[in-house]
């Protein structure tokens, strides 16, 4: 880690959860959760497409999550249940791309998350989000979180709903390009959630 680079912590706690910096040690964890949830995860995000991966691949994705987390490009945590013995789910948080914060304006950060399936409903997506909402305008003196997803994907806009952010609209794939959909394929608008610090 360079000097300069932004930090945040490696563990969280909030109310009922602990978030913990994605680590190649939580791997088999990891892995069970998405496992358990494929056609959850499958029919609302891109990157569970490929899954369910090898053991071997889910450490090396882990191991460039931990390059980026010391680069302070983006944080990514496991979500934890309170005695650390479950993977709930993810959630990251990280400087908006350059087409985003076209859109949103500098200094913005987005936020993103996921859940096993059978930990849904009970807002444990919006507690630990919010654990990160709180950190980027604290500890990054951010100005602006943004929440992007699919506009077919309400389970995900009642995240930033929750957390009184502000429906900046929904954009088109050249405003935001590159962003995938459920199906793996680039898609074609994406609604996009402001809070203001
Ligand atoms: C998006 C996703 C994380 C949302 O999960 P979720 O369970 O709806 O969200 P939360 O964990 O915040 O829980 C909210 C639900 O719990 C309920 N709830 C119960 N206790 C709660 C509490 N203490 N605080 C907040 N909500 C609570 C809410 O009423 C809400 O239920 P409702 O939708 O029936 O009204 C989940 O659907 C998911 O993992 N989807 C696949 C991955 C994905 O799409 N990620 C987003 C990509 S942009």
């Amino acid at each position: 880690m360079t000097s300069s680079a932004p930090s945040l912590p490696p563990q969280i706690r909030t109310a009922r959860l602990v978030l913990r910096r994605q680590h190649p040690e939580d791997a088999h964890l990891i892995k069970e959760a998405v496992d358990s949830s494929l056609p959850h995860l499958q029919t609302s995000v891109g990157w569970a497409k490929t899954a369910p991966w090898p053991l071997a691949l889910q450490k090396q994705r882990l191991a460039i999550s931990v390059a980026q987390f010391d680069a302070g490009t983006e944080w990514a945590y496991s979500i934890f249940d309170a005695d650390r013995t479950r993977v709930l789910g993810g959630a990251a948080l990280m400087p908006c791309d350059a087409p985003l914060a076209t859109l949103v304006g500098v200094n913005a950060f987005e936020t993103g998350y996921w859940l096993r399936e059978d930990a849904t409903g009970y807002g444990f997506a919006t507690e630990a989000a919010a654990a990160l909402v709180g950190l980027a305008f604290g500890r990054l003196g951010g100005r602006r979180v943004v929440v992007c997803h699919d506009p077919a994907n309400t389970a995900s806009a009642g995240v930033p709903r929750r957390l009184g952010f502000r429906f900046l609209g929904t954009v088109t794939d050249e405003q935001l390009p590159r962003r995938l959909a459920a199906d793996g394929t680039v898609r074609r608008a994406t609604s996009v959630w402001v809070l203001d610090g």
